[in-house]
């Protein structure tokens, strides 16, 4: 099995499921060249047979991309591949993604369909969509949730008509990792062709697991392609997070064993454009790209980073792309953090008594104020007579 992970993107499409989150197209275009320079290895750009302003968003970035593979989401039925192909008709590298629902539940109440009619119809789409491009992804959705005997069956059956990759979602993301990872792993054990696609993950975070559970997916499952968006955003609760999910297979490269092609540098500034594209808030303690994410506060820690950044960081803040780590002065902080911090500042106080004075007034400062900005350390300074 291939040590490569593939990073499949779907802000510009799953992201912006998201209630409020939608882009406009040259918004779209400026977010799919950030994630060709993060060197994501597919950008699912839409869903073609959605409406002309997606149709030609998709045509947009099938011209402009030239690193990444260009997607487009389609429904099983030849009209949706047909639009999407046409879509992609300049793009690079192509890739049709077509899904068909395959649980109990959608298939008797939303498709109201037989699983026998679901079977038919997810190999005819295949099938056309093969003799259209050569990459094409099938998407069992609800996956989770469907048979395992049925969805066996199914999948089998589209990897004969030529699927090249086979994503299970955790639709509605009610997985638990250990069983997610499983429940793939089974599937893959029964599917007797199964080492003749990529097996790929999509999960949803409404019980806040859809990293978790994605990784488990690749781990215990041996799924080799992760469905992920910037900043988690996606319907509902949203998908599996980019950076995170990237992070941890970089950072815990002795556990996964895995390499991913993103450039990692440039995490941070994709995170703010679709956060600032789509107006949705990162939150402050968001794993990587929250602004906290490499702030320490209290002193112990602020000592220890001074000391040693392993001590407190598992990875580096400019590794994906943020300035540096902070200190964030304030009550907790300690002297050492404070005395380097005079250092930052150019400020030269001239006797240790002088530094204990201003520490003192510091921290009078601090509980009074809950965050102690440079320009306070230097209004505390002149006071206390500061060459700088
Ligand atoms: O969540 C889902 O099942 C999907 C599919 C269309 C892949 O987004
Ligand atoms: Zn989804």
């Amino acid at each position: 099995m291939s040590d490569q992970l593939i990073i499949f993107d779907t802000t510009l499409r799953d992201g912006e499921q998201s209630p409020g989150a939608s882009m406009t197209r040259d918004e779209k275009l400026r977010i799919a060249r950030q994630l060709e320079r993060l060197k994501v290895d597919v950008i699912e750009a839409g869903f073609a047979a959605a409406s002309n302003g997606d149709f030609e968003s998709i045509q947009g970035i099938a011209r402009a991309i030239k690193d990444s593979t260009v997607c487009s989401l389609s429904r099983a039925n030849d009209r949706d591949i047909a639009r999407a192909a046409e879509a992609l008709k300049d793009a690079n590298r192509a890739r049709i993604h077509t899904f068909i629902a395959t649980s109990p539940l959608h298939m008797e109440k939303k498709l109201r369909m037989t699983p026998e009619q679901v079977l038919e119809q997810a190999k005819q789409a295949v099938r056309f969509g093969r003799n259209l491009i050569e990459d094409i992804e099938f998407s069992a959705e609800d996956g989770y949730r469907s048979e395992p005997d049925f969805l066996a069956r199914v999948i089998e059956a589209v990897i004969k008509e030529g699927a090249t990759t086979i994503n299970v979602p955790d639709t509605v993301g009610y997985a638990i990792p250990e069983l997610y990872g499983e429940f793939i792993r089974n599937l893959r054990e029964r599917v007797p062709n199964s080492d003749k696609a990529v097996w790929s993950v999509h999960c949803h975070n409404d019980l806040g697991m859809a990293v978790a559970n994605s990784l488990a997916g690749v781990k215990i499952g041996g799924a080799r392609q992760i469905e992920c968006t910037i900043n988690g955003l996606g319907e509902r609760a949203g998908n599996c997070s980019l950076e995170e999910v990237v992070m941890a297979i970089k950072t815990r490269k002795d556990y996964f064993g895995l390499d991913v092609n993103i450039d990692t540098q440039h995490i941070v500034a994709a995170s703010r454009m679709v956060s600032q594209t789509t107006g949705f808030v990162v939150q402050p303690n968001k794993a990587v790209v929250g602004a906290n994410a490499f702030a320490h506060a209290s002193g112990i820690h602020q000592d220890g980073v001074l000391k040693a950044r392993d001590t407190y960081e598992i990875m580096r803040a400019e590794d994906v792309g943020w300035s540096a780590n902070k200190i964030v002065l304030g009550k907790l902080s300690g002297r050492n953090a404070f005395k380097q911090r005079l250092q930052e500042l150019g400020v030269e106080l001239d006797s240790e008594a002088a530094i204990n004075q201003a520490f003192t007034r510091f921290k009078e400062l601090a509980d009074r104020k809950s965050e102690i900005f440079d320009e306070d350390i230097l209004a505390l300074v002149n006071v206390e007579g500061a060459q700088h």
